[in-house]
C-alpha cells in the first residue's frame, strides 16, 4: 500500500532528550536551550489558555509582524511553520519534482536527504572533510541541481559557510540556507535576500529563543512567489495559538536571549578548553551551541557517557564523517561541569 520509497527509508534519528530527562541525566544531546524562557513567555502562555477553543489567525501576522521587526525584513518575505523542519519539507513540496537533483554536502542535518526522498528527488552528496565547503568546487559539482542545502553554522560541525555569495552568484538552483544556529554565530545571510532570488533562509525559535517544544520556524526570502508558495501550501493552522503567543513574547524580551546567547557561547569556549585536556579528543571551533568532539581511537564513549549519567549525541557512523565524533551542547555551568566529571571518571 506505501509507497516504495517510504518502505526503504531510514527515517530521522531523533535526539532522546525528553527519555534521557525523565531517566534523571545530564542532557546535552539535543542542542536545546539549557536556560528557562523569560517569565513574560510563560505568563503569554498561561494567558493563552483560557483562549484554545479558538482557531489561530489563519495569516499569522502578529508573529509575522514581529519576525518582520527582528530580522528588519518585510512581512511580505516571511513564510512560518511548525518548526524548521515542517518550513525545510514545505520547501521541498513546493519546489521539487521526480528525479529533481538535490545537493547536499555532507557531513550535514541528515532531515535534508529524507525530505528530499520523500519527493523522489535524486540525491547529490558532495563530501567536505568538517564541512570546509570549497565554492568552485561545489558550484561545478551542483551543476543542473535545483536545489541545494546549506546549513550555516552546520549541524554537526558548528562551523559556518564562508564565500556564501559565490555560491549563490553561480548556482542556477535554489539555496536553503538553514540557520537554525545563527544567533550563536552572530552572523547571518538574512541582508542577502533582497539581492539574491535563489535565497531561502530557514530559521527556528527552537535554539536561541528555547522554545524548541513549542514548534515555530519559518522562512525569509526576497523571491516573494516562493514565499507565496510556502504559506499556501503549510497545513492551515499549524501553529498553535500557545507557540504563537510564546514567540511573540520571546521576540519582545530580546535583551533577555542575548544575554543568555553571550553566556552560552562563553560557556562554549570554556568547555571546549576543558574537553581538550584529555589527549584522546579533539574539540572542532564551533560557532554554535554544541561542540563537535573527535575521539581519536575508536571508544564507544557516548555509551560510556551515558553510564555515567550524561546524555551526548553519539554522530559516529554519520555520512561525511570519518571515525568516532560526538556531539555535545553546551548546558548549564553545573551540566557541563558534570560532563568533565564523568569523562574524568572514563579517561583517567
Ligand atoms: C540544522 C537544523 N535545522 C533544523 C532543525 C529543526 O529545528 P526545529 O526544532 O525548528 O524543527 C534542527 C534541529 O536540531 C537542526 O539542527
Amino acid at each position: 500500500m506505501i509507497r516504495e520509497v517510504i518502505r526503504i527509508l531510514n527515517p530521522y534519528e531523533s535526539g532522546k532528550s525528553a527519555e534521557y530527562l525523565k531517566k534523571g541525566l545530564v542532557v546535552l544531546c539535543s542542542n536545546e536551550n539549557p536556560y528557562p524562557p523569560h517569565p513574560a513567555v510563560i505568563e503569554a502562555i498561561e494567558e493563552e489558555l483560557s483562549r484554545i477553543n479558538r482557531y489561530p489567525d489563519p495569516d499569522y501576522g502578529e508573529l509575522k509582524e514581529a519576525i518582520s521587526e527582528y530580522l528588519d525584513v518585510g512581512i511580505e518575505n516571511i513564510a512560518v511553520g511548525c518548526g524548521a523542519s515542517d518550513v525545510l519539507n514545505n520547501v521541498c513540496v513546493a519546489v521539487l519534482d521526480v528525479m529533481d537533483v538535490v545537493t547536499i554536502p555532507i557531513p550535514s542535518y541528515t532531515m535534508y536527504a529524507i525530505l528530499a526522498m520523500l519527493r523522489d528527488a535524486s540525491l547529490n552528496f558532495v563530501e567536505y572533510p568538517y564541512y570546509q565547503i570549497e565554492s568552485e568546487d561545489i558550484i561545478d559539482k551542483s551543476r543542473g541541481s535545483k536545489l541545494m542545502f546549506l546549513c550555516s553554522p552546520n549541524n554537526p560541525t558548528g562551523n559556518t559557510i564562508k564565500d556564501l555569495e559565490d555560491i549563490l552568484s553561480n548556482f542556477d538552483g535554489l539555496v536553503v540556507l538553514d540557520e537554525a544556529y545563527a544567533e550563536f554565530s552572530g552572523k547571518s545571510a538574512v541582508d542577502l535576500i533582497k539581492d539574491y532570488d535563489n535565497l531561502v533562509i530557514v530559521r527556528t525559535f527552537s535554539k536561541f529563543f528555547g522554545l524548541a517544544g513549542l514548534r515555530i520556524g519559518y522562512a525569509v526570502s526576497g523571491n516573494l512567489e516562493l514565499i507565496e508558495g510556502l504559506e499556501k501550501i503549510r497545513l492551515p493552522f499549524c501553529i498553535n495559538n500557545i507557540a504563537v503567543r510564546a514567540a511573540v513574547a520571546a521576540l519582545e524580551n530580546l535583551d533577555y536571549y542575548v544575554r543568555i546567547r553571550d553566556k552560552i557561547v562563553e560557556s562554549r569556549e570554556k568547555l571546549a578548553k576543558e574537553i581538550e585536556k584529555f589527549e584522546l579528543l579533539e574539540v572542532l571551533p564551533s560557532e554554535a551551541n554544541f561542540l563537535l568532539v573527535r575521539v581519536k581511537e575508536k571508544t564507544g564513549l557516548a555509551k560510556k557517557l551515558e553510564k555515567e549519567g550524561v546524555a551526548v549525541r553519539d554522530v559516529t557512523g554519520l555520512m561525511g564523517l570519518e571515525g568516532e565524533h560526538l556531539r555535545i551542547t553546551v548546558g548549564r555551568e553545573e551540566e557541563n561541569k558534570a560532563l568533565i566529571e564523568a569523562l574524568k571518571r572514563i579517561l583517567e
